[in-house]
């Protein structure tokens, strides 16, 4: 077992885990963080996807160890306040989702594809996205919802 202090939706915790622990068995097993989503075991589908020190990652992908020290957030720490994010708020409105079982990861990589890229184009949406499958919209109102949510997120004036 190796011990790992890892700060997660804002709570420090530490524990001892297996070297072989995926992050992602580690936050929804261990620390209870169910809203993000296993959907595949081949690092494919984005369900899993969560912020590792701001940047979007698939927690199946990372072992917990190399979480180490860091920052995660999930789905789960990104309304503040009892507010809805902006972009949860897109979704929502845009009905970006119909079953939602990929909602939590496309959203979490739609706020990092924003701050990367504040205005994107259709395109870039879907580019930005395509680590993560839809089974259920055909990806329409997801983009729209993050051009959406590009729109609230601009800066007064910008
Ligand atoms: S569960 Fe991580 S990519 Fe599918
Ligand atoms: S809403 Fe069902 S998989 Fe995307």
């Amino acid at each position: 077992m190796t011990r790992v202090n890892m700060v997660v939706d804002g709570v420090s915790y530490a524990d001892e885990v297996e070297p072989r622990t995926l992050l992602v068995h580690h936050l929804r097993e261990r620390l209870g963080k169910v809203g993000t989503l296993v959907g595949c075991d081949t690092s494919n589908c984005g369900a899993c996807t969560v912020h590792l020190d701001g940047v979007s990652v698939k927690s199946c992908s990372v072992l917990a160890v190399q979480a180490d020290g860091a920052e995660v957030t999930t789905i789960e720490g990104l309304a503040t306040g009892g507010e809805l994010h902006p972009v949860q708020r897109a979704f929502h409105e845009n009905h970006g989702l119909q079953c939602g079982f990929c909602t939590p990861g496309m959203i979490m990589q739609s706020v990092d594809l924003l701050k990367e890229n504040p205005d994107p184009t259709e395109e870039q949406v879907r580019e930005g996205l395509e680590g993560n499958l839809c089974r259920c919209t055909g990806y329409q109102n997801i983009v729209k919802a993050v051009q959406a949510a590009a729109q609230t997120l601009k800066p007064a004036g910008a």
